[in-house]
Parts: structure tokens; sequence; C-alpha cells
């Protein structure tokens, strides 16, 4: 028998919803949209329009509609928390774009209440899901590096250029670490399971007088909130060091550094913002050689009349699908509330001894299962969509 599809909505139809609309109502068995919902009106039919979705909704008549089971929440980092309190004071459960929230109290609030309620919570990326990571992890499972004894991981970028064009950058959530930082950290959470102590430097961003780039005339000027440089320390529960580098004060040609060291050989990944980059292996006594991705997700544009736009950005939505699955099997999620939460620990730890010194010692801990592995996103050309999807069941 057919498991039935989770009835979903999404808030917020701004830039990213366009790749989550396109694959999650048409990547995913277990996915019905039925809704979308965006302060602005016109974005929301324009969204229902494009992408086939039934309704265009409020938020408040979404928490009152009892049809609607699963809500995923686009909005930028800083409305999350009213909007994800409010849809789970409503019963509902919850996939949120990341960070969970700005600010680890109200983190840990949500987790509370979701765990009262008996709800879920996901946390993106859902790029830790990708083909990529999962065959990273599955690479140290198994022993091809030996034991991990370290990590390292940097990105770069313009942050207050992208905040010219990107406004929500300017507000919390919005500065490097935490808006692409995470990606990073995430990643290496889901390979290397927790973290027990933090300690880190930290910068801000530079204040900006006005734009450069667009709307040239805005007078406004702004500040992006937090830290936009941090540098620090981790120690892993299972004993590795790793090293952080998130610089948004400085030029955004990216170079993205990501990887991990183990007493047999280290793997080299790519950027975790995508689904498919390589994984490769160094060995001692043989050339270095990039392994087959072990899993499918990779990435890859299965939908042939999508943007270049919808390419670049993958398959954002598997962590959705895997969400939903889980709700349907009773089963607990991969992208947990729990891991999403000790992502942001991570973070506020950074922060924090950046301000007072010292180490920080973490308080949340998580698991995250591996994926199965094996099955292919590219089978007869990305027709086999169930196929791929079989990785998501358990
Ligand atoms: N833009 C990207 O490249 C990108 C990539 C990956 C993840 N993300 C994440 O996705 C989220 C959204 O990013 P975006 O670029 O699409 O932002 P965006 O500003 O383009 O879109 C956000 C939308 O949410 C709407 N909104 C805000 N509060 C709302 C509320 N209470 N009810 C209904 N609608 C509301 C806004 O009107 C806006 O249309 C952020 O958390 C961001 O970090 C963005």
């Amino acid at each position: 028998m057919q498991t039935k599809p989770v009835k979903t909505a999404v808030v917020g139809c701004g830039i990213i919803s366009q790749v989550y609309l396109r694959n999650m109502t048409r990547l995913f068995t277990i996915l019905d949209v039925v809704a979308v919902c965006d302060l602005v009106p016109e974005l929301a039919q324009e969204a229902a329009r494009k992408y086939g979705v039934p309704r265009v909704m409020t938020l408040e008549e979404i928490l009152a509609d009892p049809e609607i089971e699963l809500v995923i929440n686009l909005t930028a980092a800083s409305a999350h928390y009213d909007v994800i309190r409010q849809l789970l004071l409503a019963g509902k459960h919850v996939y949120t774009e990341k960070t969970m929230t700005a600010r680890l109290e109200q983190a840990q609030e949500l987790v509370d209440i979701a765990n009262e309620k008996g709800l879920y919570l996901a946390v993106a990326p859902d790029t830790a899901l990708g083909a990529s990571i999962q065959t990273a992890r599955w690479a140290v499972d198994h022993g091809l590096i030996g034991e991990v004894t370290s990590c390292i991981v940097s990105i770069n970028r313009d942050q207050n250029l992208n905040a010219e064009r990107f406004r929500f950058l300017r507000s919390e959530g919005g500065s490097l670490p935490y808006d692409v930082g995470i990606y990073y950290i995430q990643a290496l959470l889901c390979i290397l399971g927790p973290v027990a102590q933090v300690t880190g430097f930290a910068a801000p961003a530079p204040a900006r007088q006005r734009q450069f780039l667009f709307n040239k005339d805005d007078p406004e000027g702004w500040q992006i909130p937090g830290n936009n440089l941090v540098t620090g320390s981790l120690r892993f529960e299972r004993g590795a060091l790793g090293m952080l580098h998130f610089d948004g004060n400085t030029i955004g040609a990216e170079c993205s550094t990501f990887r991990i060291y183990g007493t047999a050989g280290i793997l080299e990944l790519g950027d975790p913002n995508r689904f498919g980059d390589p994984v490769r292996l160094i060995k001692p006594e043989s050339p270095p050689c990039d392994l087959p991705l072990t899993h499918g997700y990779n990435g890859s544009c299965v939908l042939d009349d999508a943007t270049d736009f919808e390419r670049g950005y993958g398959n954002r939505g598997i962590g959705v699908a895997e969400l939903a699955w889980a709700i349907r099997k009773g089963r607990p999620n991969r992208l947990s509330k729990e891991m999403g939460l000790h992502g942001l620990e991570v973070l506020h730890g950074l922060d924090e001894t950046a301000r007072t010194g010292g180490v920080y010692t973490m308080t949340s801990t998580f698991t995250c299962p591996p994926l199965k592995a094996g099955i292919y996103s590219t089978m007869w050309g990305g027709g086999a969509r169930a196929d791929a999807e079989l990785s998501l069941v358990d």
C-alpha cells in the first residue's frame, strides 16, 4: 500500500523557495505541497502559480488548518524564532532553514516546546544528506582513513557585499559564521559526531556606510550583527581535534577548505554548500583519487526545465523528504532538532569564548545515522525518482 504523502505548507516565498518548491513538488512521492505563504502575498501567488501549489494562505490560516501536518520555514533567520514557535504551538511538525534561530536560548526553547508536544523540528542545511557528505561519512565509518585525528575547515566571503543584494544578511544570523559557516559545522557533525569543547577568537564586520553596487542612492548604512570573522578550535567527543576559519571580512573569491585527517589517510572534501563535490582520498602510497560517490542526491538536476539558479542549488528539499518519511515511519529524523541545536551551540561557544576567553564545554549532544548507501539519483537519466527516494525511507 502506498504511504500517505505528508500534507506540507511553505512559509517564506523568497529566493531559496524556488529551489525547495520545485524539488518538493516534483522529486519526492512522500510530500504533498498544499499551500504557500508569504508576508508579501504577490510572492506567494507567484510561487503557487509557478509550482502548481493549490492554495495561498496566511500564516494564521496555516496554523488553524488541521490537514497541514508539516510546515517548511524559509524565512530569514531573524524571523525563525517567531514563526517556528507559532507553528509548534499550533501542533505542526517543522522543517526550518538554517540556523534554527539566531540565538541559542531561543533555539533551546523551541526544542523544549517540540519535545513537550511530541513534534519533529528539522534543521537545514540538508546538503549534509547529499552524496558528498554521506560518501565522506561512509569512508570514515569504514576506516578508509583509519582513526580520525583532526580536521580543518575554512570559508571566506565579502559578506558586506552580499548584504547589499540579500538584505536579510544585515539582521541577526546574517554574519558569515551563521549564514555560511554552519554548512561546514553541520557537515563536520554529520561525519564526525558531536563536539565536546570549543574555543575561538572573533571580529565584527566593518560598518557599511552606503551601498556600492545596488541602489547606490540608498543612503542607508548598516553593520552586520555579531562576529563576521571567527577562528576556532574544536575537540570532538570521539577525541579528534578541529580548526575552523570563517572570514566574512575579506574578498568574495571563495576558497573553500575541508580536510579530515586520520591515522591511515586524509579526506579532502569540496564545498559543503553543494551536494556532489568530489571526495578525495589521499593515502601514503598511491596517488590521490576521487571516491565514487556512494550515495544519491549529488545535486545534478533531474528536472529538465530547471533554471540555472535552481540547478546551482541542487537537491535542497531532501531533508524535508527524509523528515516526512520519519514522520510516517515513526522514527527519528536525521537533521534533528538536537543536531540543529548542537550546531548553533558550537557557534555560540565560539562567540562566548571570543568575548570572555577560556574554553566552552558543550551541553547538548545528538545522533545522526548515515543514510543508506547505493541508491543513485541519476539512473535512467534521472527518471528513477522513487528509487532514489528509497534511501530516505528508513
Ligand atoms: N538565498 C540563498 O542563497 C539561501 C541559500 C540557502 C539557504 N538560505 C536560507 O533560506 C532562508 C530564506 O532565504 P531567502 O534567500 O529565500 O530569503 P528571502 O528574504 O529572499 O525570502 C524570505 C521570505 O520570507 C518572507 N517572510 C518573512 N517573515 C515571514 C512571515 N512571518 N510569514 C510569512 N513570510 C515571511 C519574506 O517576505 C520573504 O519573501 C534563510 O534562512 C536563509 O539563510 C538562503
